[in-house]
Formats: structure tokens, C-alpha cells, sequence
């Protein structure tokens, strides 16, 4: 595929390269970084055209015909079920004259109509028919572009890059911890997605760190325990541990954090307890849907991943949540939730809509809003980067990442 990448001016880079050099180590990032133009092309650029980024769960397509889109700042991807059920992702642009042509965010056609001049494509994105055109235009010169794609536990990822990232660690990381939750038979129950009025990397710092946990969410910090320093859970997680191994589920942690220059895709997988008694990611940590995947009972834990450069999964034993962070404009982003089931779990009978969602919208609601105010203040002349606190080693892990691929 030909990738017009926009080539970022020197001086951008070059400016770019310097805030890189002078970023005070464990703190904040420069204000530049956070709102100007120049830094959101190179974040286009230089993370979400190079890396692999969550596009959504299989189950958003189950049939032939079936597809949704994935989009993030100009670019858009039409994920499609062909009729031989394979899943391919394709840009969603037209080989005419560029027009879109999938709207909305998903739908069902046996074949891709664009809305401009009706050029029609197969599912597998080979040119079916353009009117008017000279008996000598070559049809199979003007497929759709094809976008790489793959499915790991039901969990469909997609890279713009001409050559992607291995996923082999990735790939083993995720299908192990996640199979034990039967992800890859799972289901889609709700999809909710908020705009924030903040850079994407100001939402994924806050999601990274649990240090504002307790000011900002009673609700997750009654259930959870991660907002604590480790030490101080070690007890909790090694109870936790020992509870899912006798449900005979290993689930693995695997810390494989690295830059793009290893040429693979950065993963790390942990696990954390909940409090005692507390079953699940629900009002009072009751059940909020059938059991799924290896687990006969509740192990009072929660799995985590996060895939860098912005998508994260959380599993409990009946329900999980993903998460993407895309980038819209320098001060604007999208944060995706996607909420699974089991299979074949029936809304109503098996679970109840409102209390599945309930915990990580009260959360999410709340991460939005205390996002909005500290981009609101990074903007501020008087801002400065501050020092992350040691109890929020993930985020400085994660900016130390950024800084590297964006250097
Ligand atoms: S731009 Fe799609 S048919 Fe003309
Ligand atoms: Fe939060």
C-alpha cells in the first residue's frame, strides 16, 4: 500500500526532537506536546500510522456482509466480513475520486457502494463495477487498499503501517491471559464512545495511573484495590492468585514493554485483586453476567492489558471492557468503551444493561471530566511539567515509551 505520510517539516521534527531532549525525566510533558498542531501530526505520524491499535471485537461482524469502521483523526478503516466469513480491513476511500465510502459507525451490504458515483466493491475489496468508464480501465487496478489486520481472542487489530509490527509476543500475551475469559467467543453487549476536550495522551496518562482513584472514583476504589501502593496489596493479589489457580485457570502476567525499534508491539498483562467478597466490576461487587470462558466461580481478580500506544482491556470472570484512545485534534479525543459477554448470554435474562455498564460509565464519566480540567490547565502560560508520583509507574513508564518513539 502507497502511504502518503504527510512528511513532518524538518523544523517541526526538528523543534519536536528538542522538547524530547529537555523533558525533565518522571515528569509531565512540555505544553507543546500536549496541544499544538505540529505535535499532534507527529503523534499521526510517528505512533498511530506505525503501530497496531485496537479496532474493535469480531463479534461486531459475525455474518457476511457485516462491517464497522475504525476511525482516528483523518483516517478511516472499513473492517468487513467477506463471504468466505473472512474478516478484512480495507481504507475507506474511494479509488475514484477519494470519496468515503462507508458511513456510520458500522452496517450490513452484500456489496460496498460509494455514495458519490456508485462504484461498487466486492467484500474482499476487489472493484466490481464503475460506470461510464473506457473499456480499457483496468477494474483489478482499482480495488479498495487493504489495510493489515488481525483477530486474537476475538479482538481485532489493525496497523496502517507498510510493515507492521510483529505480534508474536502480543499475540501469545493476549490469547493466553484472555482465553481463560473466552474472549474469543464472546460478544459485544454496548458500545458508548465520549469525545474528550484533551490531547489523547492526557487521556491515557489518567488512564494509566490510579493515583487520582480515590479523589475521583468512590466507586472503583471501593471494589478495587490497585489505587493502593503494591506492597501494600501483595497480600490480596497472592490470595487472589491462589483462588484462580484452584478454579484450575492460569492466567500469565507478561511484561513486554518495548519501543518500535525492537520491531514488535509493546504488551504488558497483570493482574490485580479485588476487595474480600467483592466478586466483580458491578453495583456492590455483585455478578453482572453469566460466567465466561474457564471460570466455574468468581477468583476476586480482574486482568489488565495494555497495548501500547493506546488500548487497554480489562477482564473479570463474567464480563470484560475494552478500551480505545484516538486522536480527533490536538485538544480533542475519543475514548471507545466496548463491553463483553458470554456469547451466548441473553440481555434481560442474563444480564441487565445497566448494571454491566454501570461501574466504568460512573468511571468514565468522571476520567472525562477531571481529563477536560487538567488539559484546560496544561494550556495555561503558568504551566510547567510536573513530577508523577512513584505510585504512578505505569504512566511514567508509558512516557518514557512515547518520548522514545516520537525522539
Ligand atoms: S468517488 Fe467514489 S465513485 Fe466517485
Ligand atoms: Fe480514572
Amino acid at each position: 500500500m502507497t502511504i502518503h505520510t504527510g512528511a513532518i517539516p524538518e523544523t517541526s521534527a526538528a523543534r519536536i526532537a528538542e522538547i524530547v531532549r529537555q523533558q525533565p525525566k518522571g515528569h509531565s510533558l512540555d505544553q507543546a506536546l500536549y496541544d499544538s498542531a505540529e505535535a499532534f501530526q507527529h503523534d499521526m505520524e510517528r505512533i498511530f500510522l506505525r503501530h497496531w491499535i485496537l479496532a474493535g471485537h469480531e463479534s461486531s461482524a459475525p455474518n457476511p456482509g457485516d462491517w464497522f469502521l475504525h476511525e482516528l483523526a483523518e483516517e478511516s478503516v472499513i473492517i468487513a466480513r467477506g463471504k468466505d466469513g473472512k474478516l478484512r480491513a480495507f481504507v475507506n476511500v474511494c479509488r475514484h475520486r477519494g470519496s468515503r465510502i462507508c458511513k456510520g459507525a458500522s452496517g450490513h451490504s452484500s456489496v460496498l457502494v460509494c455514495p458519490y458515483h456508485a462504484w461498487s466493491y466486492e467484500l474482499d475489496g476487489t472493484l466490481r463495477a464503475a460506470r461510464h468508464m473506457p473499456e480499457d480501465f483496468d477494474r483489478s487496478s482499482h480495488g479498495l487498499k487493504p489495510v493489515h489486520l488481525e483477530v486474537i481472542e476475538g479482538l481485532v487489530f489493525v496497523s496502517l503501517a507498510e510493515k507492521p509490527l510483529s505480534l508474536d509476543t502480543a499475540r501469545s500475551a493476549i490469547s493466553e491471559a484472555f482465553s481463560a475469559y473466552g474472549w474469543g467467543s464472546a460478544k459485544v453487549a454496548h458500545r458508548e464512545t465520549y469525545v474528550v476536550a484533551a490531547n489523547w495522551k492526557l487521556a491515557v496518562e489518567n488512564y494509566l495511573e490510579c493515583y487520582h482513584c480515590s479523589p475521583a472514583h468512590p466507586e472503583y476504589s471501593k471494589l478495587h484495590a490497585l489505587e493502593q501502593p503494591l506492597e501494600k496489596i501483595a497480600d490480596l493479589n497472592a490470595a487472589m492468585e491462589a483462588r484462580t489457580l484452584a478454579l484450575g485457570v492460569r492466567v500469565p502476567s507478561v511484561d513486554r514493554r518495548v519501543a518500535s525499534t525492537a520491531g514488535e508491539a509493546s504488551v504488558f498483562v497483570f493482574r490485580y485483586a479485588l476487595y474480600d467478597r467483592v466478586k466483580t466490576g458491578g453495583p456492590n461487587g455483585e455478578p453482572v453476567a453469566p460466567l465466561m470462558g474457564k471460570f466455574s466461580d468468581y477468583d476476586g481478580g480482574v486482568t489488565s492489558a495494555h497495548f501500547a500506544p493506546s488500548s487497554f482491556f480489562i477482564a473479570y470472570p463474567d464480563h470484560g471492557v475494552l478500551y480505545r484512545f484516538l486522536p480527533l485534534a490536538p485538544k480533542s479525543s475519543a475514548l471507545e468503551l466496548v463491553w463483553l459477554v458470554k456469547g451466548d448470554a441473553q440481555e434481560g435474562t442474563g444480564y441487565d444493561l445497566d448494571k454491566l455498564t454501570w461501574l466504568w460509565k460512573v468511571t468514565t464519566e468522571a476520567d472525562k471530566r477531571i481529563t477536560e480540567d487538567a488539559q484546560k490547565g496544561v494550556s495555561s502560560r503558568f504551566y510547567e511539567p510536573g513530577p508523577y508520583s512513584p505510585v504512578e509507574p505505569n504512566a511514567i513508564a508509558w512516557i518514557a515509551w512515547y518520548l522514545a518513539e516520537i525522539a
